[in-house]
């Protein structure tokens, strides 16, 4: 589970307020993690002012990190359930997806970015997950997660570079760019390339590369305020 509220706060780099979602099952574990384990509710609590926090088995509210238990794909939902955490879509948002626009269909997921951009003014949207998935690499890929009865109903939109952005500029979003993984790994400092490659001993590099080659990272913006955001770039 993901982990970036806390590092984000050891590092001094919190935003005004960090929201996440998903669906109730899974936000249920991980509250019953963050009221199990110091390390994690320690912070939270650190963070947080005024009075005792809002808590049952599906959302949690804080003054600087909030859980929400909502179905992407029913917007209006997930705006009332944010909206009673306090959420100030004034303020410039930064919203991050990770492998959650692939299991939904095309049409989910165009709703969802054309929700996000027609209610935050000022904001900036991005996306990591699959992309080529129409080559043979992509294909075992598909399989092997179907498998594991993941299915992809979104893979459509993983075709290209090309389709990801245009998702983006078809739904509300301007100034959009997609990179494969590899691009971002040829981008990392040498010291940190090193550093991993000695964390994960690297025996099969041709492998690495292609996997590294079937994920992206896509970002847009919409910059009402003229904040620069579109010249925020890798
Ligand atoms: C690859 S995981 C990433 C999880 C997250 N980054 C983390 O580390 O906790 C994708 C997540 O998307 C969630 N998800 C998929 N479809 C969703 C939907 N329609 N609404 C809410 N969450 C969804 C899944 O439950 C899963 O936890």
């Amino acid at each position: 589970m993901d982990t970036l509220f806390w590092r984000l706060k050891d590092e001094n780099l919190l935003p005004r307020k960090y929201f996440e979602v998903d669906f109730p099952m899974i936000v249920a574990r991980k509250i019953h993690n963050i009221k199990s384990k110091p390390p994690l509710s320690k912070p939270i609590m650190e963070s947080h002012s005024g009075d005792s926090l809002l808590i049952d088995s599906h959302s949690l509210d804080s003054t600087r990190y909030s859980i929400v238990g909502a179905d992407l794909r029913f917007s209006s939902d997930l705006e009332e359930k944010l909206k009673k955490h306090n959420l100030d879509i004034q303020l410039p948002t930064l919203l991050v997806a990770e492998c959650v626009l692939v299991y939904m269909t095309p049409q989910q997921s165009a709703d969802l970015l054309k929700w996000a951009a027609s209610t935050f003014p000022v904001a900036m949207f991005i996306n990591y997950e699959q992309v080529n998935m129409t080559d043979r690499f992509g294909q075992i890929m598909i399989e092997n997660l179907q498998r594991r009865q993941c299915n992809l109903a979104g893979v459509e939109v993983c075709r290209s570079l090309d389709s990801q952005r245009e998702r983006l500029l078809l739904n509300g979003w301007e100034a959009a760019h997609a990179i494969d993984m590899m691009k971002v790994y040829s981008f990392l400092p040498q010291a940190d390339v090193k550093r991993i490659e000695a964390l994960e001993f690297l025996d099969e590099k041709e492998l690495f590369e292609q996997l590294m080659q079937h994920y992206c990272i896509c970002w847009a913006s919409k910059d009402s305020s003229n904040l620069g955001l579109a010249n925020i770039t890798f």
